[in-house]
């Protein structure tokens, strides 16, 4: 059984205020909220902030269900959230100037590492080959890579999705296998789904991930059942359901609606009722 994931992507967003506000409403907004794996990336100068917020939010967790637990009550407990990064580079240290190395982020708790979101294939002109380098380099230090892949609006009107998709996925098996897949998680987002409000549909979503889990099956039907592959692009309360619905779409990557506790808290509930 494939664990449910929704994961956070905050982006260029945020201060000292707005994160604070925001976790603090996500812990309450969470509430009760069991089944699924919540995960947060906000940008890399708040990771230490977040991380003290998140280890008082989630003791606090923890020791409600405890208590719960011991009372044999009804046993509900918030999911403990995951934090995460949006980016990392290829190296543990040296003269790489503005580069943030797996043991930093690891040092403040980040488990589940962004790589090869389109925006930074885009404008910091990131390659398949770089991408799956960073994939192996997680993998190297014990950190859960969430690699992106997906197709331009004009490889979708060409219809090249699932081949560009499967390219993209394969710049990490052709190098590292396709056991390098196990633990890692996979984001199917089409990029001109990316912050448009022009969502896919599900059964479109649905297609494109079988496809998906069918190209890694070729070199491993284990692998390929095993995988997470969520869902992003415009995700938002309204539709998430539909695309949870769908038996190979493992949760969502989400951005916009990721800056509202209630939004976001409402799309994981969304993905522990329609997988639990
Ligand atoms: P969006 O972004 O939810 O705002 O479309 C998704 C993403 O870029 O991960």
């Amino acid at each position: 059984m494939r664990h449910p994931v929704v994961m956070g992507n905050w982006k260029l967003n945020g201060s000292k205020e707005m994160v604070s506000g925001l976790i603090k409403g996500l812990d309450a907004a969470l509430n009760g909220v069991e089944g699924v794996d919540v995960a947060i990336a906000p940008p890399v100068m708040y990771l230490d902030l977040a991380e003290q917020l998140l280890s008082k939010a989630n003791s606090k967790a923890n020791s409600k269900a405890n208590s719960k637990a011991n009372s044999k009550a009804n046993s509900k407990a918030n999911s403990k959230i995951i934090l995460g990064s949006q980016n990392v580079d290829l190296h543990n240290n040296g003269a790489f100037t503005g580069d943030i190395s797996p043991a930093m982020l690891k040092e403040f708790g980040a488990s589940h590492i962004i790589i090869g979101h389109s925006e930074r294939r885009e404008y910091h002109n990131e390659s398949d080959e770089f991408v799956a380098k960073k994939f192996a380099f997680l993998k190297e230090n014990g950190l859960t890579p969430v690699l992106c892949i997906g197709e331009s609006e004009a490889q979708n009107e060409a219809g090249e999705t699932v081949a560009v998709c499967a390219r993209q996925i394969d710049a990490v098996i052709n190098t590292q296998g396709v056991e390098a897949l196990n633990g890692a998680i996979i984001a199917y987002e089409p990029i001109w789904a990316i912050g448009t409000g022009k969502a896919a549909t599900a059964d479109d979503a649905q297609r494109i991930h079988a496809a998906i889990r069918a190209h890694i099956a070729e070199k491993s039907e284990e692998v390929a059942k095993n995988v997470v592959i969520q869902y992003g692009g415009s995700v938002k309360p309204e539709n998430a359901a539909a695309y949870f619905a769908q038996p190979d779409i493992d949760g969502a990557l989400v951005g916009g609606a990721a800056l509202d506790a209630e939004s976001f808290a409402a799309i994981a509930k969304a993905a522990a009722e329609a997988k639990n």
